[in-house]
């Protein structure tokens, strides 16, 4: 199991260039399978995550390039089957979006039962609600989904939950089903915006998304489209995050700034410095920082992807800070974690108090999910000592190149390769 090995204590200075946007990639990169000829994905982040669902379209007999390392042509004419290899989508709960892409398109699919980030059920009931009003028919068996329609006619789909998945899959599924389609209750992060954006490139016809209420008139065809995917709102949130609790000076950039506000104004409360440019942010941080209250909300509130990263930072503020999960049962996994690194933190429910401490000291820790792990990484970016992070392939799920940029800022991070047990009987 490979580690990263973090000498903490040092500011970050420099610049880092976000990439583009997982939860938008792994939604847009399905919804290829809709076109009647091939699209050219650009700003693709260069994460794990992409590479499986890339294979997965591979495995339904799509042709995927990789024309350079942030650009993917995809030809989705030579698809030749609706079933999901169950290997490969067990381990990625975006998989799910082939459900809505391929019934969109062949009136049929059959995917895993997802798998993905373990904090906490994570249903899928909404998702088949959608396409249940669409008019398909659905069974559960052996841990597969199986979807299917004679033919799909639009309707209204009132979801019962803000959903960010279910929101997706049922503008996958709507695009070209006859009629008029409504979506209520519907996610607005930008990722949902992006994917509306994708399908209307390819001709789709499809208003109001980023408002709770969005309107689908369906289209016979979807023909292929080049597009460029939004730089990824959480990536930039966890450098903002890294130069704020490592304090230090910081440019951001390849960001847009609209979508990091939330973010912005509880660092600016805990007393950063964030300045905003058209395409970038300035982090300038010093000395101790406030205590603040988190609330997690659906888009235009805090982001809930972004709740572990501020439990470390606030880790070390001055003050008892409050941190409050709305939208996940239990997204404080990490929290025995942090407290290994000298945290002072107590979960009751929904809610971790967190008694800033002077100094975090390095420790062994691990990974317990993907933000998690980028929590990890920030507490042992300020910790005194040398701190070890295990399970880093939920890290490298979402966070391109990270060791290279953390490094490019002057953090004193390696990543070290450990022998498994097979091999180390093997030597
Ligand atoms: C997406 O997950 C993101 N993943 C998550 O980011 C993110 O935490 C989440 O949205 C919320 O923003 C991807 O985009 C790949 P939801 P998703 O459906 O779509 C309940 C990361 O770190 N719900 O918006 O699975 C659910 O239990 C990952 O990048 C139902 O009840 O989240 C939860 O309480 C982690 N029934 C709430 O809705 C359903 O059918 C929000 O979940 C679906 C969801």
């Amino acid at each position: 199991m490979d580690k990263y090995v973090i000498n903490g204590g040092r500011e970050l200075h420099g610049e880092v260039v976000i990439g583009g946007a997982k939860n938008a990639a792994v939604a847009i990169i399905p919804a290829v399978v809709l076109a009647e000829s091939p699209c050219r994905i650009e700003n693709v982040p260069n994460i794990s995550d992409v590479t499986l669902i890339a294979n997965i379209l591979q495995g339904l007999g799509a042709t995927v390039k990789n024309v350079n390392k942030t650009t993917l042509e995809i030809d989705p004419t030579t698809i030749f089957t609706q079933v999901a290899n169950y290997e490969q989508v067990k381990g990625m709960r975006a998989s799910y979006y082939l459900l809505g892409a391929l019934l969109g398109k062949y009136g049929k699919a059959e995917v895993a039962m997802p798998g993905g980030c373990n904090f906490g059920v994570r249903p899928v009931d909404l998702h088949i609600k959608a396409f249940e009003a669409l008019g398909a028919k659905h069974t559960l068996k052996n841990g597969v989904i199986r979807v299917e329609a004679e033919k799909l006619v639009g309707n209204k789909i009132y979801l019962d939950v803000v959903s960010v998945g279910a929101t997706m899959n049922a503008m996958l599924a709507a695009v070209k089903a006859e009629g008029y389609t409504e979506i209520e209750n519907a996610a607005k992060e930008p990722h949902i915006v992006d994917l509306a954006n994708f399908l209307n490139s390819m001709g789709a016809n499809i208003k109001g998304a980023g408002t709770d209420t969005i309107k689908i008139r369906g289209v016979r065809t979807l023909h292929g489209t080049t597009y460029s995917i939004i730089p990824d709102q959480i990536e930039a949130g966890t450098y903002m995050v890294a130069a704020a609790a490592t304090g230090g000076d910081v440019v951001v950039s390849n960001v847009i700034p609209r979508h990091l506000e939330v973010i912005s104004a509880k660092l600016r409360e805990m007393g950063v410095t964030v300045d905003e440019y058209d395409e970038a942010v300035r982090i300038i941080s010093h000395g101790r920082l406030k205590k603040c209250t988190i609330k997690t909300q659906p888009h235009p509130g805090f982001p809930t992807d972004m709740q572990p990263q501020f439990s470390a930072l606030l880790a070390t503020a001055r003050g008892i800070s409050i941190v409050n999960e709305n939208v996940w049962e239990n997204r404080f996994q990490y929290v025995s974690e942090l407290a290994r690194l000298g945290a002072k933190i107590s979960v009751e429910g929904k809610s971790a108090f967190i008694e800033g401490v002077d100094h975090l000291d390095a420790a062994p820790v691990k990974a317990t999910d993907l933000r998690a792990g980028a929590a990890m990484l920030i507490a042992g970016l300020c910790a005194r000592g040398t701190t070890e992070i295990e399970n880093i392939g939920y890290i490298e799920r979402g966070y391109e190149n990270i060791v290279e940029k953390l490094r490019n800022l002057g953090a004193d991070i390696t990543k070290k390769r450990t022998m498994t047990t097979t091999e180390v009987v093997m030597a």
